[in-house]
């Protein structure tokens, strides 16, 4: 593996540290994260980072146990950044002071005002010379209430006098706020500044990440076997192929049909698969399985859990068959992580299982292998693009492994799917047409559990209602519904009604991600 410049984060579980190595990936600076228990002084020394960021994290740094990046760290001679707990922690160890909140909390956006130039800053308020302040995130209880010798002031905000510390000649900087965040516009400069101050060059790319992971499966597998899920979706296959890559024929794939696929999507993802490789697949038809089980439930959790459950059972009898598979490839990704993870295992609290995570039972007998577990989707697309996928996969929109599962509030029924597929072909067949597919992140329709009343010729219906959800996003994270002009939405309204015997009533979802998520459930 080539040896790059290496960034260190040193982590203490915020929900966004995987944010600061995507801006650092953005900016072509490979780095590391690693939780501050294993950062120990023979890590540094191997490691020998260019520069170090010391994470965000929900522990107080008043308290007597809350956790602390070895002194070591500040030893090393290089840049030191830390950024919200990261900054108090650093200000505490190096002979400042943090007090509780008590009035000083700031969450959500503030503003910061420049009181000094710094390297650090350069440019950052360049252009507000009317307001001279800049827009942050901050997330904290709380302050700063002494800096530590050798260090002043650069920025204040109304709760966070010491909204940006520095030693400059160190090249120690703390900042309360958080500049990864798509929240503070100008997170990207900070991070920009930073790595040129730390005298990166800038030499890490998705190829780079690509053969790393790829050494990082061979390593893992040695001569072992491996199944992949395959949904046909752009996570799925993008990790099917870096793993048939890594491993050739080590690796076989197996595509589940659990009744909760879109119209013709079955049949689609094995010809696609069979067309463009050579993976040996196994298209299990597992429909009965898994609509049984779920027949009668209608809690949202338990439907995920019971399909998670289902997909292991279907794995685990198939890799018995491929002779004694032991590891089960998965194409989870970072925020499927971050909403499923709680913090005693890492950052974030639990938001709902995602049935490639949280859903799975712990002894299920198969070793994981989550190769794109720190990617989001759009680095996802570009390592497809990057390991040679044809366009038509990498622009597919996102699909859950629950499936229609979450598109359909309340009990499931055959009866109901069948109405919802012919709905969400619609749908889609109406976005195509208009040539919008690729400017929307996802789109689809939920079948709702609820009958209507309506009026169809002379006689009186009494079908079910749906709603068309379809979004705009970078990273699924956040997300906007997307603005269709009222002819389109119309349009697919008099069609999905007359094209679906059993719905009569159509609405369209405009809630924002978040306070909703994309899918209904
Ligand atoms: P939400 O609904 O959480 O969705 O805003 C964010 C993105 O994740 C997808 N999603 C899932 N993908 N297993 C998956 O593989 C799941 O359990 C799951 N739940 C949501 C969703 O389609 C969207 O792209």
């Amino acid at each position: 593996m080539p040896e790059h410049q290496c960034l260190l984060i040193v982590d203490f579980g915020s929900q966004v540290t995987q944010l600061i190595a995507r801006r650092l990936r953005e900016l072509n600076v490979y780095c590391e994260i690693h939780p501050f228990q294993n950062v120990t002084p023979d890590l540094l020394r191997a490691r020998a980072p260019r520069a170090v960021i010391l994470s965000g994290g929900p522990a107080s740094v008043p308290d007597a146990d809350s956790p602390r990046p070895p002194a070591e760290v500040f030893e090393l001679g290089v840049p030191v950044l830390g950024i919200c707990y990261g900054q108090q922690a650093m200000m505490q160890m190096l002979g400042g002071r943090v007090v509780r909140g008590e009035g000083s909390a700031e969450f959500g956006r503030a503003f910061v005002t420049r009181k000094t130039e710094l390297d650090l800053l350069e440019g950052w308020f360049d252009g507000l010379e009317s307001t001279g302040r800049e827009q942050v995130w901050m997330s904290h209880g709380d302050h700063v209430d002494r800096i530590a010798p050798g260090f002043e002031v650069f920025a204040t905000s109304p709760g966070a006098p010491f909204a940006v510390v520095a030693d400059a000649a160190r090249h120690f900087y703390g900042m309360q706020f958080h500049p990864e965040v798509h929240h503070t516009p100008k997170g990207r400069l900070l991070f920009e500044n930073f790595v040129r101050i730390a005298g990166f060059d800038g030499d890490w790319t998705m190829a780079g990440y690509r053969d790393q992971a790829i050494q990082a499966i061979r390593d893992r597998v040695g001569d072992g076997k491996v199944i992949c899920g395959l949904s046909g979706g752009v996570d799925s296959s993008v990790a099917a192929v870096l793993i048939h890559e890594a491993i050739g024929d080590q690796l076989t794939c197996v595509f589940v049909d659990h009744g909760l696929l879109r119209q013709g999507e079955a049949e689609e993802v094995v010809r696609m698969f069979g067309d463009h490789y050579n993976i040996p697949l196994i298209h299990a038809d597992e429909r009965d399985l898994f609509l049984d089980a779920l027949d009668g439930v209608s809690d949202p959790e338990t439907k995920r859990k019971t399909i998670g459950r289902l997909f292991i059972d279907v794995f685990q009898k198939h890799a018995a068959e491929v002779g004694g598979a032991e590891y089960l490839a998965q194409g989870t990704l970072y925020p499927d992580v971050i909403e499923s993870v709680s913090f005693s295992g890492g950052p974030s609290v639990t938001i709902k299982s995602h049935h490639n995570v949280g859903g799975l039972p712990e002894k299920m007998g198969l070793k994981l292998i989550e190769p794109l577990r720190e990617l989001f989707k759009d680095e996802v697309r570009e390592l497809g693009r990057e390991l040679g996928l044809p366009p038509s996969f990498i622009g597919r929109h996102p699909f859950p492994g629950p499936g229609l599962a979450i598109r359909c509030p309340g009990e499931i029924t055959r009866e109901k799917l069948d109405i919802l597929r012919k709905a969400d072909a619609v749908f889609i067949d109406q976005i195509r047409r208009h040539g919008l597919y690729d400017e929307i992140w996802q789109a689809f329709v939920a079948i709702l559990p609820v009958r209507t009343v309506g009026v169809m010729g002379d006689g009186r219906t009494y079908d079910f209602a749906c709603a068309l959800r379809a979004v705009t996003s970078v990273d699924g994270m956040t997300a906007d519904y997307y603005p269709f002009s009222h002819d389109f939405l119309g349009e697919t309204a008099t069609r999905i009604i007359n094209e679906v015997p059993g719905i009569n009533r159509v609405t369209y979802d405009i809630t924002s991600k978040p306070p909703g998520t994309i899918e209904w459930e």
